[in-house]
């Protein structure tokens, strides 16, 4: 490899420019990494800087994004969201028999959209409602849609991944994989938290969404902003805003806040924000 630095920076650059992902200064071990995870997605043996010139001219794009996205995640993260959802936004519908329309703008791999599903569920169970529930649920990351899609995930009994308000076994088809370590539980998700989902592909940093104004009663954006700068952070906020109703509810995650939208909020509790207002 020729000029570290320079290959570094082109990487930042056309990641920038793909996906609005911003790498700070001390991620070089990690760009490492994803440049060889990006050589075995391409099935490229070549030089670096060859196949950069590539992506550069529009070729292996996808398989550039879906290398440097992070999608660590998992069930139930943050789970007084979930709580939240399950014990003051979620009854309300349920009492009125109404539609609530969702949306999980950074599903990774799935896990939170079936938390979201497995809560909506739950909330019909105890108030014996059949309310109905929609959750669309985007990512920029074809791999993991294609991963959330199939619903499909590795079991461990000690990964404490399920509060104990929630039994798995209710929404999920239990498998036994035999393999050379041993063997593995997997869990299928069932057909009712499926058909909640619609899993679609989309960039945040896109300069606006295809969904109408106000159309959501819910948006969960947690885990995503600190990939962007302030300023990008703002206006992916001020987007999603839009398709907020007054009154619906967001979902930051831990690191992240409402920044511009502050006068526009209330917070009711741990990063969870209510629409109060649209933005004039
Ligand atoms: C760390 S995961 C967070 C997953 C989940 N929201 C959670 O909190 O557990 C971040 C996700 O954001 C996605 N992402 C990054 N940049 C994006 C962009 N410009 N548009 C849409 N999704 C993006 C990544 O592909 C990744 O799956």
């Amino acid at each position: 490899m020729k000029n570290v630095k320079e290959i570094h920076d082109k990487i930042k650059k056309l990641l920038y420019s793909h996906t609005g992902i911003t790498l700070t200064e001390n991620k070089d071990i990690m760009i490492s990494n994803r440049i060889e995870k990006l050589k075995r997605n391409c099935k490229y043996s070549g030089e670096i800087e060859e196949l950069l010139k590539l992506i550069e001219n529009g070729q292996y794009v996808t398989e550039f994004i879906n290398s440097f996205t992070t999608n660590k995640t998992h069930f139930f993260r943050e789970d007084f969201h979930f709580i939240d959802l399950r014990d003051r936004v979620l009854p309300e519908f349920a009492k009125n028999n109404q539609t609530i329309n969702m949306y999980c703008s950074a599903s990774s791999t799935g896990e939170e959209p079936y938390s979201m599903a497995m809560t909506v569920e739950k909330v019909r169970e105890d108030l014996n409602s059949r309310f109905n529930a929609t959750i669309i649920a985007t990512d920029i990351d074809t791999n993991v849609l294609q991963y959330a899609a199939n619903g499909i995930y590795r079991y461990s009994k000690s990964s404490k991944e399920f509060p104990e308000w929630i039994k798995p076994q209710k929404y999920f088809k239990r498998r036994i994989e035999k393999n050379l370590a041993g063997e593995d539980i997997l869990i299928k998700a069932n057909d009712n938290l499926k058909r909640m989902i619609s899993f679609q592909v989309m960039n945040l940093n896109n300069p606006s969404y295809p969904f109408q104004k106000n159309q959501f009663d819910v948006i969960f954006c947690r885990n995503v902003l600190i990939y962007f700068s302030t300023e990008d952070q703002n206006a992916i906020l001020k987007k999603l805003f839009k398709h907020l109703k007054i009154g619906g509810t967001l979902y930051l995650g831990h690191s992240e806040n409402p920044q511009d939208l502050i006068n526009y909020v209330k917070r009711i509790g741990q990063n969870i924000f209510i629409k109060e207002k649209e933005i004039v």
